[in-house]
């Protein structure tokens, strides 16, 4: 990884981890084993992508910082939920995440699925305290969120794939998998940076585009790595797809194919970044480390 750019990245998840650390309740807070068991799963080492892409954002659309983090917190939160109950025993069953035993091997079942449901909760909560601008309305950004979270979107992509598990599906249907489980939420993302900023309707079009082909790339990776990788790299349990026959990109059009298809992905959003010049360098520098990362 390019040196500017681990600075880059450093600088941005220092600055959401600490907020994060602020606005979550303290495990001495009551009942204190909820509030241990949301921090244990959101202090985790995640690579913290989407709050990442979400500061990036609202650099690409000359933003001040500090009005992103609310939507970079929120985003986080969402997603720690997500992995949270995907890894329960009646979804994936997952042992393994970010390197350590899953919230529901820790804290038992009952705990990790209202750990997800509270760490869901908090990400409304603290997405309200943003400020809104000129452009967008905090309600307007609190819709998007509940929208990109809800049963046509991330939900709606779950359920699709437990259902699609032993089945042999089309490259459609897997394309809607993948868009509304993964893809969703990385646009929300960098979308609500961009709002964050007062983007124009053409620089939020452009942070869609980017947002939505980028996060195809992710999970077309994901599946990837899934294949390639070992668990020890991936702090997670390598193989699980193929040992339930989820539907993924290795198993539609084989692991060629799909690299292939991740790095068109990735052109298309790197294309979607021109309107920004050299403001959208962050953007731009985080969807090629995305192509090329190996965890
Ligand atoms: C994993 O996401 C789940 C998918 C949507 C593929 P990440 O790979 O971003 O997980 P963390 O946050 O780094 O653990
Ligand atoms: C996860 O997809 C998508 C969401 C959590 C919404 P995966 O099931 O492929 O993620 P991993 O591989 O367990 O991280
Ligand atoms: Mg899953
Ligand atoms: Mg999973
Ligand atoms: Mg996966």
């Amino acid at each position: 990884m390019k040196s500017d750019l681990e600075a880059y990245l450093r600088v941005a998840r220092y600055r959401v981890d600490r907020a994060l650390d602020a606005w979550l309740p303290g495990k001495g807070d009551a009942p204190g084993s909820i509030h241990e068991a949301m921090r244990y799963c959101v202090f985790a080492g995640g690579k913290m992508l989407r709050p990442v892409l979400c500061l990036a954002a609202s650099d690409a659309c000359g933003g001040a910082r500090e009005l992103a983090v609310p939507a970079a917190c929120a985003v986080e939160l969402m997603h720690t939920y997500s992995l949270v109950h995907d890894d329960l025993p009646c979804m994936d069953d997952d042992d393994l995440r970010r390197g350590r035993a899953t919230c529901h091997k820790v804290y038992g079942e009952g705990m990790a699925v209202l750990c997800g449901d509270a760490l869901l909760t908090e990400a409304f909560a603290v997405l309200a305290k943003a400020e809104g601008t000129e452009r967008y309305g905090v309600g307007e950004m609190v819709a998007e969120l509940a929208l990109t979270g809800g049963s046509r979107r991330l939900i709606g992509g779950q359920v699709l794939d437990l259902e699609g598990e032993g089945k042999r599906l089309s490259l459609e249907e897997l394309v809607k998998i993948h868009e509304a489980k993964t893809a969703a939420l990385l646009a929300c993302s960098v979308r609500l940076g961009g709002m964050s900023a007062n983007a124009t309707r053409e620089e939020l079009e452009a942070l869609t585009v980017f947002g939505n082909s980028l996060g195809l790339a992710f999970q077309v990776i994901d599946d990837i790595l899934d294949v390639t990788q070992t668990t020890e790299k991936l702090g997670k349990t390598a193989g699980k797809d193929a040992a339930v026959e989820k539907a993924t990109y290795p198993a539609v059009m084989g692991l060629e194919e799909s690299r292939k298809e991740a790095v068109r992905l990735t052109g298309v959003a790197l294309d979607a970044l021109a309107i920004f010049g050299e403001k959208g360098t962050g953007l731009r520098e985080i969807a090629e480390w995305m192509l090329v990362r190996d965890y």
